[in-house]
């Protein structure tokens, strides 16, 4: 979870956000149960116990690899943001964080599958994710099966 850890000095993380406002979220979707991280603490925070990969995207791996990362907008921290901007900041600053996961991933030879094919309403339920709070990406990461590009 390199991807989104803070930079040594400052407070500062690896990846950009409107205003730093931290406006996205990173949630672990583990076999054990679902974990925000805390980037302040660099730690895992537990926030249901329950299994929840399966409903972060459709296709047929989703739910077999060990770990899927959910990209969380919060809206509340995007008060300095005018309301027409919001999709476009979240979705590039959570694309930043996404593309540090690609490149770890890379160096790790591990694979990856970003989605932006998912049911948001049924995941931020399932994630018991409150009306500010909305999942826009999730990605997949585990050992790039062979002759198939999706992790498991
Ligand atoms: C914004 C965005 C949304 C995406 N949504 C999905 C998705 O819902 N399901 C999926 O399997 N791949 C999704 N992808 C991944 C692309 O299909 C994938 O990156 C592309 O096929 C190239 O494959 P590669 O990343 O393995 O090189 C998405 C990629 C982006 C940038």
């Amino acid at each position: 979870m390199s991807s989104t850890s803070s930079r040594s000095q400052g407070g500062g993380r690896t990846a950009p956000s409107p205003h730093g406002a931290a406006v996205i979220d990173v949630y672990a979707a583990l076999p054990a149960g679902l974990y925000r991280y805390d980037p302040v603490h660099h730690c895992l925070a537990l926030k249901r116990a329950a299994d929840v990969r399966s409903m972060t995207g459709y296709q047929d791996f989703v739910g077999m690899a060990p770990l899927d990362l959910v990209y969380v907008a919060n809206h509340g921290r995007m008060q300095d943001v005018p309301p027409k901007l919001h999709e476009t900041f979240a979705a590039a600053a959570a694309g930043a964080m996404v593309q540090n996961v690609y490149l770890y991933c890379a160096s790790a030879g591990l694979g990856a599958v970003v989605r932006g094919w998912l049911n948001r309403r049924q995941l931020a339920e399932h994630m018991s994710l409150n009306e500010d709070e909305e999942p826009i990406l999730s990605q997949t990461v585990g050992r790039p099966a062979p002759h198939d590009s999706a992790p498991v």
